[in-house]
């Protein structure tokens, strides 16, 4: 870890919205997501039904253990080379792929199940953003069905941007990363910028979302929380990393 010295990869003022993809390469993000455990057993014991509707399915991490506990997933992605990687390590009669934003879904069908692991909605730009994804949940959701998701636990920080360094091995060969992490307080987002061996900086951004903001937002939603937790093994909400959400 290295968190001082050189020149920042961002700052607020430079990050531009959308249009950036976090992981264009998945084997990146399967090195930094398969450590995740718990909360695949916990999306696990909470389906109980299928098929299921997973938003933001990734490489198919979640989705791989559903699969294998009998159920069918459709995955929907609007990262193509995640999105990808899943159909092609996936079984076909269990699994579909479809390339696609959530704010733009209209499957035409409702499902039993619907989840976003691992701070899907995090993603959401601004407050309307996150209202118009929920909204796309409802309508996907049975009446009764289960929506289940968990986003990170909001943590507000100030200063200059925390800068990670490290390196990663790829055929052999040791290829260095850098990332460096900005607060934008205004807008509740957490900025980050990865830069892998030369190929130009991908940018993410994490909208912070209070429980209370949270509640109501479902609520306008026509979503109801049924449960609410600060991590995946019961924390009480603010004692873990997460809140971890079940609503109907
Ligand atoms: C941290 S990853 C989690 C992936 C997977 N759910 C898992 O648990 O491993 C977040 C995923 O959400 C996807 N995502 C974020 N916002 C999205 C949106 N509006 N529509 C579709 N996918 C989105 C990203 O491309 C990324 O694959």
């Amino acid at each position: 870890m290295d968190r001082v010295g050189r020149r920042p990869l961002i700052t607020p003022a430079a990050f531009h919205r959308g249009g950036h993809e976090p992981f264009l390469d998945a084997a990146v993000a399967r090195k930094r997501w398969t450590p995740r455990r718990a909360d695949v057993a916990w999306y696990r014991s909470v389906v109980t039904t299928g098929p299921v509707l997973e938003l933001g399915v990734g490489y198919g991490r979640v989705a791989r253990a559903l699969i294998g506990d009998g159920w069918s997933v459709v995955g929907v992605d609007r990262s193509a080379p995640l999105l990808e990687d899943a159909r092609r390590r996936l079984p076909p009669d269990r699994f579909t792929g479809l390339l696609s934003d959530v704010a733009s879904l209209d499957l035409g069908r409702t499902f039993p199940v619907v989840l976003a692991p691992f701070h899907v909605l995090n993603h959401a730009e601004d407050g309307a953003a996150l209202q118009h994804m929920l909204r796309r949940v409802r309508a996907h959701l049975h009446s009764d069905g289960l929506f289940a998701f968990d986003l990170r636990f909001p943590t507000v920080w100030t200063g200059p941007p925390r800068r990670t360094v490290g390196t990663l091995t790829r055929r052999g060969v040791r290829i260095p990363w850098e990332e460096s992490t900005v607060f934008d307080v205004r807008q509740q987002r957490e900025l980050s910028a990865l830069r892998i061996g030369g190929q130009p900086a991908v940018c993410l951004a994490h909208r912070y979302v209070m429980p209370a903001e949270l509640e109501d937002q479902l609520d306008r939603a026509g979503l109801r929380v049924t449960g609410m937790w600060g991590g995946f093994a019961g924390e009480a909400l603010g004692d873990g990393p997460s809140i971890v959400v079940t609503a109907t």
